[in-house]
């Protein structure tokens, strides 16, 4: 066993943050021989129940669990700051070029590699991410994951149409790598699959069917895929599905909507979408760098909160401009303000932070419901992916941070003005 003696942060189950200014958080294994928080709380009460168990003291530190990225692609790393019109040609200017290099292993392999540590520099910890419709980049980003030990979920693009040779796959084929790649990795340590249609557009009817038939076959595999961003694209879906009642409703009826479902952006939506969402338990993964740089739009907060859907925070690299959470929560703060709904929500920091780490394993089913594990949180039980955190990390942030009267103006200051240089150690137990 472990401890660490410092600041600690952790949500309880009605979403409100605990902050323990002098704390003790106990790491060591399950029945399971998982590495989990044996105990967390005040230092002054738990200083005696651990006897021989050495503690390392951070002084001035904030231990918080690692955050949780729902949405994000790898092989898009070297795509960041590509400027375009909108969404689609972004696509097929940028996006598809780079994809293409991802079934020569040896390139995935690196941007593997420097990606996790990207994440890790930033304080992520867990993601659901795209890789390319090559199964060498799954094969790629799994490798490195399971070499780091870390908790990551990844799926083959199934893109059979409306794409160019060298990332377009065929029908059939696509279905088969995706199944192989099931059997090969989901579930293995903590390493999980998602079944990855790019976008309703890129896809084939025959394909989404056999994606939905192949979501029937492994309940417990996750299903990601891309709706409602941009104009153009809901315009594109609805002419390509005139059948469906909307360009969400196209996934309901390939049967690609249920828990572990996870939607990004998410826009364009009415309430019958919203519902739907909610009904199925799908979740939306906002990623607000992403929609402010593509020109998309803005995620309707008070929509999403008057239905009541899952939805967490995401990155969108290489849409989005960046790894860090702090740069997503902020942007999320801003589209909040401004969003479809007059006159915006004002989310709090504490809704923020829960939005990228519980809320994000919530919307993942990793919540600990239903003997699952559960991460994004150090509350008893949960894995022990944590972050050392140093709001002096800057001049301007330890002035701000000492100034701070409450946790909500401490945890604002650093959602503010934070980015990669407050994360002074990321811990995967
Ligand atoms: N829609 C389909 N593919 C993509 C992608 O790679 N990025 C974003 N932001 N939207 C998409
Ligand atoms: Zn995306």
């Amino acid at each position: 066993m472990q401890a660490f003696r410092a600041a600690i942060l952790r949500f309880a189950d009605d979403r409100s943050a605990i902050y323990e200014e002098d704390g003790l958080l106990v790491i060591g294994p399950d029945a399971k021989g998982a590495q989990v928080v044996r105990a967390v709380g005040p230092w002054h009460q738990l200083r005696d129940d651990f006897p021989g168990v050495a503690v390392e003291h951070l002084p001035g530190r904030i231990i918080a669990p690692g955050f949780i990225d729902l949405h994000l692609h790898f092989p898009q790393t070297d795509v960041i700051g590509s400027p375009a019109e909108g969404l689609l040609p972004w696509l097929d200017n940028y996006t598809f070029p780079h994809e293409s290099r991802f079934h020569e292993a040896a390139h995935a392999a690196e941007v593997a590699a420097f990606f996790m540590e990207e994440l890790l520099r930033n304080g992520v910890t867990t993601a659901l991410a795209f890789a390319s419709s090559h199964p060498a980049s799954v094969t790629a980003f799994f490798e490195e994951a399971e070499r780091r030990r870390l908790r990551m979920i990844c799926g083959k693009v199934l893109m059979d149409r409306h794409a160019p040779d060298g990332v377009r796959d065929d029908t059939e084929q696509g279905l088969i790598d995706s199944e192989a790649l099931i059997r090969q990795w989901h579930g293995r340590g903590r390493l999980g699959y998602a079944i990855t249609p790019r976008f309703a557009p890129s896809c084939t009817e025959a394909q989404l069917r056999g994606a939905g038939e192949l979501a029937a076959r492994h309940p417990d595999v996750w299903i990601q895929s891309h709706v409602a961003e941009n104009r153009d694209e809901v315009r594109w879906a609805r002419a390509l599905f005139p059948a469906a009642r909307s360009y969400l409703s196209v996934y309901a009826d390939y049967g690609l909507m249920r828990e572990r479902a996870v939607y990004a952006h998410c826009i364009h939506f009415d309430d019958d979408d919203r519902r739907l969402m909610r009904d199925t338990g799908a979740a939306a993964a906002v990623s607000p760098t992403s929609n402010l740089f593509l020109g998309s739009g803005f995620f309707d907060y008070e929509g999403a909160r008057r239905i009541g859907f899952l939805h967490g925070l995401a990155s969108d690299i290489g849409g989005g401009t960046s790894f860090s959470p702090f740069h997503t929560m902020l942007a999320a703060y801003y589209v909040g303000r401004e969003g479809q709904s007059k006159p915006g929500v004002s989310l709090t920091p504490q809704q923020l932070w829960w939005q990228h780490t519980a809320g994000g394993a919530q919307a993942l089913g990793l919540d600990g419901t239903r003997g699952r594990p559960s991460i994004g949180n150090l509350q008893p039980g949960c894995e022990g992916d944590f972050l050392v955190i140093n709001p002096q990390a800057t001049p301007l942030l330890a002035r701000k941070t000492a100034r701070a009267q409450s946790l909500d103006e401490l945890l604002f200051s650093l959602i503010v003005l934070g980015d990669d240089r407050l994360i002074e150690r990321t811990v995967i137990s």
